[in-house]
């Protein structure tokens, strides 16, 4: 496969362990592969890849991917969750680390910019600021179409686009990622004849990066969406051998499933590259939405090294023994560079001369793995070769087989999200929508009280 999965520095995990879940592992593949599990009307991810790559709707996000870049200097992309972090994660990821301040001639596609994912108004004031010169289109991307943080940014730009352009010309620069039936978003689509990507009611948010949700926004930024399909499909039939000896999501997934039952519920995702922060944000999403239930689940937390190991080393090193590390180690960074030799060698670092920095950080990365297990904290490694668009797509789907299986080894449904909902109706309560009367009483007498 193209991706390994090793457990050698975790010394919590022992054979026998392994070897206990074989059962339930086989059990587990059969439900997803057969649809007979919980959550089974949510697994249209499965053979998503397959199935995308020669379908009209991704002929269609590559054209309008195209006229976006042709039209727009911005392209403004609304989401929250599942609706924006698969997208970001890719872009950051694939895309130079300061594209949008490169010469025009060398970024030659619009900058892509997120809204939509919060309630801020000075980023959105601000954001109002840097539009007003610009070609700007819009992509927003709700699955149920009622989220209410993209819908307010939604009313606030497309108002901003009619104004600019009147409602005709906004109207083409406009391009909904939505269900395909309903909800105010669609019905809003459909009323003003908006271009409309759909997201398939069996692919959930968070699993939904491999559908015009990321592919959209990932194509107009730039990158080639074929790769990522490829690499997503390479995945998709690399990792469908329900032996675990020969699948590492599966390794990976009941090696932290094992490692949960020895008391490490906290896992820490590493990465020693800034431009995988986003990747471990959609991860942080993935599982933590994905297994948090039922008062139970491992709880996922990036840390971006050696950036954290000022901040966090210690904790890691000494605090409290309920982590275990999953590294994400680039075998093969995008581009290279080595240090130099300097005459006077007043920073004493000619011993580094002739080395590259990524020589340099792979032996941050050896001496932290060595250092943290000799604290206590067993570390699990998943060796990627090379970060490009045909590894991400392989590297989503890696992450999405394990999330499943991880989720039905624990006995929790990974497709759902109950407990999001709760934040929600307090807050529409709250500012008094008018079906949620009854509790706005409740939740502003608590609050006084
Ligand atoms: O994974 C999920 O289902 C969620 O994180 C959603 O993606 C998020 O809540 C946004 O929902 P929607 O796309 O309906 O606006």
């Amino acid at each position: 496969t193209h991706i390994r999965f090793s457990g050698e520095n975790a010394s919590h995990l022992k054979q026998a362990d392994l070897d206990q879940l074989n059962d339930d592992i086989e059990k587990a593949h059969l439900q997803l592969h057969e649809k007979t599990g919980a959550g089974n009307d949510c697994l249209g991810w499965i053979d998503l890849p397959e199935k995308m790559m020669n379908s009209d709707e991704f002929s269609r996000i590559k054209i309008a991917a195209e006229a976006i870049q042709h039209s727009s200097d911005v392209l403004l992309v609304i989401g929250i969750g599942g609706s924006y972090l698969g997208a970001r994660a890719a872009m950051d990821m694939l895309n130079h680390s300061f594209q949008h301040m490169l010469p025009e001639d060398k970024r030659n596609v619009p900058h892509v910019i997120f809204a939509g994912n919060h309630i801020s108004s000075t980023y959105i004031r601000d954001l109002q600021d840097v539009l007003e010169n610009k070609d700007v289109s819009i992509n927003v991307i709700s699955k149920s179409g009622t989220t209410p943080e993209p819908a307010i940014a939604f009313r606030i730009f497309r108002r901003l686009l009619e104004d600019k352009y009147g409602k005709d010309e906004a109207r083409k620069r406009i391009y909904v990622t939505t269900n395909a039936e309903n909800g105010a978003l669609k019905t809003v689509a459909e009323t003003e004849g908006y271009d409309t990507f759909v997201i398939p009611n069996d692919v959930g948010g968070r699993y939904s990066v491999l559908t015009a949700v990321g592919l959209l926004p990932v194509a107009v930024s730039g990158i080639a969406i074929d790769d990522i399909i490829n690499g997503a499909q390479s995945a998709m039939h690399d990792l469908n051998e329900p032996d675990p000896n020969n699948n590492p999501a599966y390794q990976y997934a009941s090696a932290r499933n094992i490692l949960y039952n020895k008391g490490k519920t906290t896992e820490l995702l590493i990465t020693y590259e800034p431009h995988l922060h986003m990747f471990s944000e959609w991860w942080k999403q993935l599982f933590g939405e994905s297994e948090g239930k039922n008062q139970t689940g491992i709880f996922p937390a990036p840390a971006h090294f050696t950036t954290d190991l000022h901040s966090m080393g210690q904790y890691i090193q000494d605090g409290r023994r309920d982590l275990f590390e999953t590294i994400l180690h680039v075998n093969r960074p995008k581009k290279t560079m080595t240090l130099g030799k300097d005459a006077e060698n007043a920073d004493g670092l000619n011993y580094l001369a002739g080395k590259t920095l990524h020589d340099i950080n792979d032996k941050a990365y050896q001496g932290t793995v060595l250092a943290h297990t000799d604290g206590g904290v067993p570390n699990l490694v998943i060796d990627v070769p090379a970060l490009d668009a045909y590894t991400f797509g392989y590297l989503v789907y890696f992450f999405e087989k394990a999330c499943a299986m991880s989720g039905y080894l624990l006995g929790v449904n990974p497709f759902d999200q109950p407990g999001v909902e709760a934040y929600k109706r307090n807050m529409l309560a709250l500012l008094g929508k008018p079906e949620l009367d009854d509790e706005r009483e409740h939740l502003e007498t608590r609050l006084n009280a």
